[in-house]
């Protein structure tokens, strides 16, 4: 089918907290390289997104900072706005669920299906809490865990065994917002007869999606629509959000998952009069780039809304992505284990397009993938800086060296077999990456890019035009070799400027300002050309592309995330923040606070540690140290002296004569003039308090621990 135009949507994003840079490559990302590609195509497109600013997370986090919900979100909508401008995600429009158009828009939509006697209304008993006078969602009530006991467990979810429950399955059951005792009272709400759709949806994605759609998104719409739909409540009992356009709906409103994907729609309008051509006409290839957490509800809830409704295009394709993990742990927000946009940006000003570069390149396309600081720093110093930057940079200095600070002529008649293999390369490449991006295969296509640039990398290194230039006394038709090798080199820096421009627009940019050319030149149209810059044409001095990422901003980024989690883990703040990427966290009642579990170790990394048990033979304070106990100990075959900061636990004169466990094989150390040699260990509890991990029975001193 041959499309006449575009429209592009991103998740809208809870306005209840900053976006982290898992919600970048899940979404936002892939959707910006998708749009400004097909900008760069000159196809008629839009890109619209705003901020999700209903749900219960919400109000939970309005409740807790004693604000209100409109409090909360106009922060965090300016908060997100920002970042996103900031790493140069281009929407059309940043609109709010919380304006006039988003609510008169969803209400209208409401409206059609009531009028047109879609909804089922049922009456069902709700827990209601007297001393608030409101309705208790679901994450409102805690109560103990059947399954694990869990005193602290959410009627929709347990966090410390992660059972799924519904608030009849905990046991004394109690609100989470007063004391009062729950009671239960009769509701009414409207819901969607999802059961009606199946067959429909079953056509339309089972049989229909199977060759297009990404196999981890078509294999969990197979999945929901094989274990049967049911009916779901499309309203809720609450005060913030659209209200039920409905008489005597009042404390009503619209389920936020009902609201905010027609807030996609409502968006369209703000930007457009037009905006029924882009929704209401078949030949509009609409496209949903979401996280994967998302999919049920952009799949099938929405579509079958809009089918229920009428009148309105179906998603062409939903290539939502898999979650990005952090240094080997689940993102959190609630223990703040993530990477915040905002804060990148502050830490790595002007530097926008590494991260892009480093979340495209490991972006979680068909699996949950992991971000670590050292592969930011390899991929940014062994790709982006060795391979593109330095090409850029070299084809510029020799072009100021050996041919006067102009672009040189082709000359015709010298083109060799290399010359000729690198332009097929260059007419190929656009096609390549073309390719990658029609099929939302965008870590691909960055790779073709890179490829493109190793390539370049290796022509100039054969053809060494440095050399070249060292004989030019005896041979000066060889100069004509220095021209072409060069032109050729500068055509091909113009191609990667139109080829990276969706993955790296600041630094397409920069370049256009560095071959002195207009932006215009980026229009995909152009990619393949080897004339793109004029021969005699002269350039400036080149500038550098990137720069290195060095240790010590690795070792600084991954000391702030540890920190982060510290104090977090400390002042036990769950605020229930959650974003589109991650699944909904802790929200109220308090649960114990686990450090996270560190990656996987072999057998062979467990046995390089030497284990042994020891017993104290004396204790006593180190000077001007208040954390440090000197400790000498009998290891049976030697004795040791060992420094362990337990002084504020444990009076030196209570611990002689313990046993301990030593991990004796540590490197010696040097702390206040005295070497310790080895570790004892310590259990830490959950109150910062610390117990000796020792053999509870008496054990040889020297024997082995394994
Ligand atoms: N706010 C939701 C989330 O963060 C995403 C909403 S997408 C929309 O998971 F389609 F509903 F807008
Ligand atoms: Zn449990």
């Amino acid at each position: 089918m041959e499309y006449k135009r575009i429209l592009i949507t991103a998740a809208l994003p809870y306005a209840n907290g900053p976006v982290h840079i898992g919600h970048l490559a899940g979404c936002y990302l892939p959707a910006d390289i998708y749009t400004r590609y097909q900008r760069a195509q000159k196809r008629d497109v839009k890109f619209v997104c705003g901020s999700d600013e209903h749900g219960v997370p919400i109000t939970i986090r309005a409740m807790k900072e004693g604000v209100t919900p409109q409090d909360v979100v106009d922060r965090y909508n300016a908060i997100i706005r920002n970042s996103f401008a900031d790493m140069g995600i281009s929407f059309d429009i940043y609109s709010r669920t919380s304006n006039k158009t988003h609510h008169e828009t969803s209400q209208a939509f409401f409206k059609k299906l009531y009028d047109d006697g879609v909804f089922e209304e049922r009456e069902t008993e709700q827990y209601y809490d007297e001393e608030k006078n409101t309705f208790l969602a679901d994450r409102y009530i805690v109560g103990t865990c059947p399954v694990c006991s869990n005193p602290n467990a959410y009627g929709d979810q347990c966090e410390k065994c992660g059972s799924t429950l519904s608030p009849e399955q905990l046991i004394d059951p109690r609100s989470a917002l007063s004391s009062a005792p729950l009671v239960k009272k009769t509701t009414k709400h409207w819901y969607f007869p999802l059961d009606k759709y199946e067959g429909w949806l079953n056509e339309w994605i089972v049989e229909g999606k199977k060759d297009s759609w990404k196999s981890n998104v078509y294999g969990q719409c197979k999945s929901w629509i094989d274990s049967g739909l049911q009916a779901r409540a499309m309203t809720r009992d609450s005060n913030w959000g659209v209200p039920v356009p409905l008489p005597g709906a009042d404390g009503k409103v619209l389920y936020v998952w009902f609201d905010a994907p027609i807030g996609y729609i409502s968006a369209t309008k703000e930007l457009t009069t037009q905006w029924a051509d882009y929704w209401c006409s078949e030949d509009t290839k609409l496209v949903h780039f979401i996280g994967k957490d998302n999919i049920v509800f952009h799949c099938i809830i929405f579509p079958s809304m809009l089918k229920a409704h009428g009148g309105f295009v179906l998603p062409e394709n939903v290539p939502a992505n898999e979650f990005l993990n952090i240094e080997g742990q689940k993102v959190s927000t609630s223990r703040n284990w993530a990477v915040w946009v905002d804060e990148y940006v502050k830490d790595f000003p002007g530097q926008q397009d590494m991260l892009r570069y480093v979340l495209c390149a490991n972006a979680p396309e068909s699996k949950d993938n992991d971000f670590t600081w050292k592969d930011f720093q390899d991929r940014i110093n062994n790709e982006l800086v060795s391979v593109f930057g330095n090409f850029v940079n070299r084809a510029f200095v020799l072009m100021h060296k050996l041919c006067a600070g102009r672009v040189p002529k082709l000359h015709e008649e010298v083109i060799d077999d290399a010359d000729r293999a690198l332009i097929a390369e260059i007419k190929g490449s656009a096609q390549k990456v073309e390719t990658c991006l029609e099929g939302y295969k965008f870590r691909d296509g960055l790779f073709e890019v890179i490829d493109l640039a190793r390539k370049a990398n290796k022509y100039m290194q054969d053809k060494q035009p440095w050399i070249v230039a060292k004989t030019l006394d005896t041979k000066p038709e060889d100069q004509k070799l220095i021209d072409n090798c060069l032109h050729l080199c500068l055509q091909l820096t113009a191609n990667l400027a139109i080829l990276a421009n969706p993955f790296l627009p600041f630094t397409s940019k920069k370049m256009c300002g560095l071959m002195k050319v207009v932006d215009r030149m980026l229009e995909w149209e152009n990619a393949g050309r080897i004339d793109l810059l004029k021969s005699g044409y002269p350039l400036p001095a080149p500038e550098l592309l990137f720069r290195k990422i060095e240790d010590a901003e690795v070792a600084a980024q991954v000391e702030k995330l540890h920190d982060n989690l510290k104090k977090a883990t400390m002042t036990s703040d769950n605020s229930g923040n959650n974003n589109a990427q991650q699944p909904a966290e802790a929200a109220t009642a308090e649960a114990p606070k686990y450090l996270p579990p560190k990656p996987e170790i072999t057998i062979d990394d467990f046995a390089k540690i030497d284990l042994r048990v020891a017993t104290i033979l004396s204790a006593e304070k180190v000077e001007k140290a208040d954390k440090l106990l000197k400790l000498e100990l009998d290891l049976g075959y030697e004795r040791r002296t060992v420094l362990s900061g337990i002084a504020q636990h444990f009076k030196p004169e209570d611990i002689v004569g313990k046993q301990v466990t030593v991990v004796a094989n540590l490197a010696p150390r040097k702390m206040k003039g005295i070497e310790s040699k080895g570790m004892i260990l310590m259990a830490q509890n959950m109150d910062g308090g610390l117990v000796f991990a020792a053999p509870v029975a008496a054990a040889d001193n020297g024997g082995e621990v394994r």
